[in-house]
Order: C-alpha cells, then structure tokens, then sequence
C-alpha cells in the first residue's frame, strides 16, 4: 500500500542517515592512512587433518604446520616439510605455490639420487631463504643448499665456523643481498647466538653485537626484516623463563640490539588490545610463540600463535590458540590491533571459498605457513582450531588484503549536517514523486480522487499456502575437503 511503503520508505532514509553518522564516527580523522583489511579462504578445508590431493585434475597439500617456505625470484612459493596429520614425523614433501594461478604443485623426489647430492631430511621448524638460483636451509640437522639449475640438493659442511643445526630459530632473509640471518632456536636447549649466512660466498660468520643488553635465549620468535631502514625487527618467542611478548630491533647499521617494548612471564603477559584499529602507544600484542608475520607496506604484521590474549590474567594463566591480527607502524612505533579475536580459542568463519568477506577470520592457530606477494598476505595451514573446535593439524588457505575505506555504505566523505541535507533532498524528491504519481493515477491515502477514471475495487485473490520444505540455511559443514584449486 502506498501508504505503509511511504513509511518504510521515510524510516529506511532515516535508518540509513543513522548508519552514516555512525559509521562517520568509526573512522579515524585521518581514515586514509588506516589499514583495513579483509581475508579470503582460498583452499583447502574447514576441518582439521586432510590428507594430501594427488590426481591428475589437481594437487592440493595435506594438512600441516611448521613447514619451511621461501619465495623464489620467480615469485613461486615453495613448502619443505612440516609436520601432518598421518604419520606425526616431518613431511617428506617439496610443494609449490602458484599464487596468481592459486595452483599448488607436489614435486616428487628423485628417488635414485646423483651421488652428488644430499638431500635434507624433512625438516621442522627449520628456515630458509633463496637467492638468486639457490635457497639455503638451516634445520636441526645441518644446512642445505638447493640449486634450481641443477634440481640438486648439497649439504653446507666445508665451514671454518657455522651455527651448531637448530631448528625454530628467528630469521630473516634478505633477499637483495643475500643474506639469512639467524637468531637463536632450539637445539636440545634453546639458543641466543647470532649469526648470518652469505649467500653469494656461501659462508657463516657470526654476528659481534655492540650492546650488552641481548635478547635471551629463544625459540619460536616472529621476524621481520625491515627492507627501508635495514632494521631487524623480533617479537616474542618461547624462552627459558615463560613466553615473552619482547619486542627487539636489531640495527644492521651500529650492531645494536635495542629493546623496544615487551615482557616475559606469565603474570604480564596479557596483549592490550584498545579499539579495534585505532594505534596507541600502549597497545600491544601478547607474549606467544610461533604466530605468523608479515611485511606490509613497510609496516610489521603478526597473527596469531600460541599465547595470551587479552583475558590472561594471573602467575597460572595457560596459552591459548590466538588468532588477533596486529600491525606495528614502524614510524611511529605503535602496535594496532587491526582484526581477529582479542579472546583465544575462537572459531574460525570461513564464508564462501574465493570470495572476500568482511567477517571472515581465520582460525587460531600456531605454527603456519605465511608468506607475502605483492601486496597481499598469504596463511596456509599450521596447528590449531578447525571449524568444528576440533584442534588439529591444518591446510586452510587465506589470503589478505587492503579494502580502500571507501567500502560500500560509506563511500561519501562528508560531514554528518551534509548528510542529513541529502536525505531530506531525497525525501523532498520522493514525497513530490508520490503527489506526481497520486495525481495521474488513483492514491486513496491522499485522498485526492479526481473523477475521471470509476474506481475498481480489486477483489484479493485466494491463495492456498502451501508449506514447502525449507532449504537447509547454512552449507553443510562436512565440506569436501580440496576443491575448486
Ligand atoms: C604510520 O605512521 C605514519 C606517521 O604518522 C603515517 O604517516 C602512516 O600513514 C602510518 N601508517 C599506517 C598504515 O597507519
Ligand atoms: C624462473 O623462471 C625462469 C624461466 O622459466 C627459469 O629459467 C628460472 O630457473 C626460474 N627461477 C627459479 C628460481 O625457479
Ligand atoms: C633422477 O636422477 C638420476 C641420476 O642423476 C637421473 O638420471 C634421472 O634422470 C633423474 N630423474 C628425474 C625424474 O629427474
Ligand atoms: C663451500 O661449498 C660451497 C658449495 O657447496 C661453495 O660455494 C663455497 O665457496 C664453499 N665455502 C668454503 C668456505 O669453502
Ligand atoms: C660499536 O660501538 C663503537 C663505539 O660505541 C663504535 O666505534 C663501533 O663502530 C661500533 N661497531 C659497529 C659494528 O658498529
Ligand atoms: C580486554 O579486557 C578488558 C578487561 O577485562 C575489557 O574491559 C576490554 O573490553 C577487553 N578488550 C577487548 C578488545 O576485548
């Protein structure tokens, strides 16, 4: 009826100069600046513990964590190792990623080895990093070197001096020079030297710090290497006293160590959260190990891990899956908690496979696989909580990436006053096209009869209601694990 849908219609364009307003006061002052985000599921399944898909319409790997990857000069991703559902032994298996095809690829090992080679055992926790035509491999037992030219694997063992084998050391890789750099790990115990590789001349050196204050002892950290300013950026990590929310820098340029911020032990190991996307200098993540991490735009990206979250309180609080999402601007030093869940343990939204949505929030999770191309954030697999709460060993797929703050709804930016003078113009202009309308038709709410037409009564239409099976609401869960990749 006219009449009711003039109603809806006059409370809808309030209703939604209501939603402006308020959304207008969500953004920051300076909106443009502030990263926002959304995740994509790409591939693999919702639930925990998938096995590997190998035919010939596709390959997809199986669930895992603690796998090492790297980036080749050629913009492929590759996947050595990790740990998986089946066996509970390191994954013999070498995966690559197409990222712009979003293709994974399983490389067989040639099982008649040249006499020439040595192949690494299937690492865990080890790290990596390529150059050029070569990738090194530091694990727990040795490192290894890969030659894409030759599709041959070497062991690194002429050196005068070199790191004792380690695993779940903090690295970083810089991939202009070519040079990995290690911090600490575990090796029977966990370990606080320092240490870089030279890729081109294939050759340790450990690293002479000219500070006295050091980062203990650590395994598990996230690292960043900060391409701009050459900085070495560390946070968290497992140490011998508890889990540790220190957050370190590393200049390249003096050989100092410098605490930014942080703590270790239980008792303080709670994140501060703030608002959601709003930077403070008191805001930070909480103590954790193994959370993934990023560099975005020059800025330092963390999520995740095993850890506290903003509820941890007290000397007997125990670590939970987290799955916050923060990022550090390194310009100003503050930490922002851009998305994710400020409680651990949470459940994943996965939404619809290949496409970006808004409330979609990978699971918590340790462990991970992360890499970055371009100017997206990628999270593959790792331990944690699967769709159904069920802890496991994981093969999800997510993709990040910047939204531009003009998401839809809000893409106007003026001042609340100015939107209220639009919605009473589109009120103004829907009430004259509804007298418009009245005049040249019939419209008993107006009342405005003009005689010329007999009015017909419209008899209503009998309608049998016919009850038709509801279609089920939701997909079902039990998703069929590896498609559409
Ligand atoms: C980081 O801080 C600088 C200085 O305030 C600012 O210009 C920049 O936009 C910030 N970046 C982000 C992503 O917030
Ligand atoms: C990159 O691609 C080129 C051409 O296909 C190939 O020759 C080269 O070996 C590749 N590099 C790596 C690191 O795979
Ligand atoms: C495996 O290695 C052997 C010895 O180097 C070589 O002859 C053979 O072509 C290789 N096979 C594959 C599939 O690369
Ligand atoms: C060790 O061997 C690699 C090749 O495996 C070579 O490139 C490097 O120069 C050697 N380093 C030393 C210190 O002899
Ligand atoms: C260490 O510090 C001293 C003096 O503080 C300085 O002269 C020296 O250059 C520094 N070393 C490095 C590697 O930067
Ligand atoms: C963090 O915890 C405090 C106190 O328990 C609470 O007031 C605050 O709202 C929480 N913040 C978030 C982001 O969960």
């Amino acid at each position: 009826m006219a009449s009711q849908s003039l109603f809806s219609f006059v409370y809808i364009v309030f209703l939604s100069v209501q939603n402006l307003g308020n959304s207008d006061s969500l953004i920051l002052k300076d909106s443009s600046e502030e990263i926002r985000g959304v995740w994509t599921w790409i591939g693999g399944s919702k639930q925990s513990n998938q096995k590997n898909v190998i035919d010939h319409n596709q390959q997809y790997p199986g669930s895992r964590n603690e796998a090492s990857s790297w980036l080749d000069s050629n913009g492929t991703v590759w996947i050595f190792g990790g740990r998986g559902a089946e066996s509970r032994k390191p994954l013999d298996e070498l995966w690559s990623f197409d990222a712009t095809r979003r293709q994974w690829h399983f490389h067989e090992f040639n099982k008649t080895l040249d006499t020439n080679e040595q192949k690494p055992p299937p690492p865990l926790g080890a790290t990596s990093c390529s150059f050029g035509n070569k990738v090194i491999l530091v694990s727990y037992l040795g490192a290894f070197i890969f030659r894409y030219d030759k599709n041959q694997w070497t062991a690194l063992n002429n050196q005068t001096e070199s790191p004792q084998p380690r695993s779940h050391a903090a690295s970083w890789c810089d991939t202009n020079k070519g040079i990995l750099f290690i911090f600490g790990g575990y090796s029977k115990q966990r370990l606080g030297d320092f240490w870089k590789l030279s890729l081109e001349e294939m050759k340790w050196t450990e690293i002479k710090v000219n500070t006295s204050v050091v980062p203990s002892s650590r395994s598990k950290a996230s690292a960043w290497i900060h391409h701009w300013s050459g900085d070495l950026y560390m946070f968290g990590g497992s140490t011998n006293a508890g889990l540790s929310s220190e957050f370190w820098k590393f200049s390249l340029e003096t050989s100092e160590w410098m605490k930014v911020s942080g703590t270790t032990g239980q008792d303080k190991c709670a994140g501060k959260y703030g608002k959601q996307g709003l930077p403070s200098s008191t805001n930070h993540p909480g103590c954790r190990e193994g959370a993934a991490s990023w560099i975005y735009k020059g800025h330092l990206c963390l999520f995740g891990g095993s850890g506290f979250d903003n509820f941890s309180r007290g000397i007997f609080a125990l670590p939970d899956l987290l799955s916050d999402f923060w990022v550090y601007n390194t310009s100003v030093s503050h930490w922002v908690w851009i998305g994710g869940l400020s409680r651990g343990e949470g459940i994943p939204f996965f939404g619809e496979k290949g496409k970006q949505d808004v409330h979609a929030i990978p699971g918590p999770r340790e462990g991970a696989t992360s890499f970055s191309i371009g100017e997206t954030l990628w999270l593959f697999g790792g331990s944690g909580h699967d769709v159904k709460q069920h802890d496991g060993f994981l093969n999800d797929l997510w993709m990040w990436e910047q939204i531009t703050s003009h998401t839809p709804g809000d893409t106007i930016h003026v001042s609340f006053g100015f939107r209220v003078l639009i919605a009473i113009f589109i009120l103004i202009l829907a009430l004259v096209g509804t007298i418009i309308t009245c005049y040249s038709k019939e419209c008993r709410f107006f009342h405005l009869k003009r005689g010329l037409r007999p009015v017909v009564k419209y008899k209503p239409v009998e309608v049998e209601m016919i009850q038709v099976a509801q279609p089920e609401l939701h997909a079902p869960l039990e998703e069929p694990a590896n498609r559409n990749l």
